[in-house]
């Protein structure tokens, strides 16, 4: 409501502003229009040179975010997905993930910073006051409201009702429960179970089609076979959950042609055994091209480099796939070392 609408009596004393008539406030009446207080001019509305200066510091941040953004493409194009950088306290962190987080963070910061202080520093700060109407109703609609509210109430018989009123009401309130009861779907947390899968020293790799160990001669330059762990059984309970993080990929590649030196180590005369499950969304990798040695993920096309360390080369996984060491028992049957380097599956969470 503005002081025109208020009667001359509600309004309290004047005090002279540089803006005109404006009122302190009265104590016997709360509703009275205080009006504007005395407009105070900033440092930089009387020196031009305090005025420059924040020029400068909006012009300033203005320019940081030009360079993050430029340091944002250049991350982008120079840090491989895998490599990792130690921050404390957080850990080993995707170093591309990281540099690309603080150079886009710095940039809209800088932005918002510059856009800011221009506000408050150098725009216009002029208080204006914006007349309006009284937004409540007259007297008499109101009356009229009433009067249907509780014609409407007693045509319900909401208080004669009493045991209607009180179940109604526990309906109500009991109702949102069913919501709050299914957050518990969200849990528990899944702690170190993802990190592990069947896979531990001395377990025999099987053949998923013939459900046989398999000897090294079994794998033939060129192919893609894929393993479980022995005593893993199709008809077992658990047998979908443990094959979604167990399931294995073999190739054969020339030792020389191997660029890795970890993945030479943990390999049998060429033959390399990785994680079957894409680190993009988890799809199973199906595609392998023996002259390029690339694997090839058919949801959304991620594909991998098996003669380098099963490096993402293109799309959307974020992290290498995890390889298994193996070696051959005195029987002449590939077995595992131990257990995949790191959890296997979609990169959710950061890897050791
Ligand atoms: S799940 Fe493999 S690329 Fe998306």
């Amino acid at each position: 409501m503005s002081s025109q609408d208020i009667p001359e009596e509600n309004l309290p004393a004047e005090q002279g502003t540089a803006h005109g008539a404006v009122r302190v406030a009265d104590e016997k009446n709360p509703f009275a229009d205080p009006g504007l207080p005395p407009h105070e001019h900033r440092i930089q509305d009387i020196d031009e040179r305090a005025a420059k200066r924040s020029e400068r510091t909006v012009a300033l941040l203005f320019t940081l975010s030009m360079l993050a953004t430029v340091a944002f493409i250049a991350s982008y194009v120079t840090i491989p997905v895998d490599r990792s950088v130690y921050i404390f306290p957080l850990g080993h962190l995707s170093a591309l993930n990281f540099a690309l987080g603080m150079t886009l963070g710095v940039a809209l910061f800088a932005i918002g910073a510059g856009a800011v202080h221009w506000a408050r520093t150098l725009m216009s700060d002029q208080e204006l006051a914006d007349e309006r109407h009284p937004i409540e109703a007259p007297s008499e609609v109101r009356a009229k409201v009433m009067d249907d509210f509780r014609q409407g109430a007693k045509e319900s018989a909401l208080g004669r009702r009493k045991l209607i009123r009180n179940t109604m009401f526990g309906a109500l309130a009991l109702f949102p429960l069913s919501g709050v009861v299914l957050l518990r779907d969200l849990g528990p947390l899944p702690g170190t179970k993802l990190r592990h899968t069947l896979w531990s020293k001395g377990k025999l790799l099987v053949n998923m089609n013939t459900n046989e160990p398999m000897r090294p001669s079994d794998i033939i330059v060129g192919s893609l076979t894929f393993a479980k762990p022995e005593g893993l059984e199709e008809h077992d309970h658990e047998f979908q959950t443990e094959i979604a993080k167990a399931a294995l990929m073999l190739v054969r590649i020339q030792p020389d042609d191997i660029k890795d030196k970890r993945q030479l180590e943990w390999s049998h005369e060429g033959i390399v055994a990785y994680s079957k499950i894409c680190t993009h969304v988890g799809c199973p990798i199906s595609l392998y091209e023996q002259q390029t040695h690339h694997a090839l993920c058919p949801c959304h096309q991620s594909t991998f480099d098996l003669a380098d360390g099963a490096r993402v080369i293109f799309g959307p996984a974020g992290h290498a796939l995890p390889q298994l060491r193996i070696g051959v028992n005195d029987e002449g049957y590939l077995e595992a070392l131990g257990d995949f380097d790191e959890p296997v599956g979609p990169a959710f969470w950061e890897r050791g």
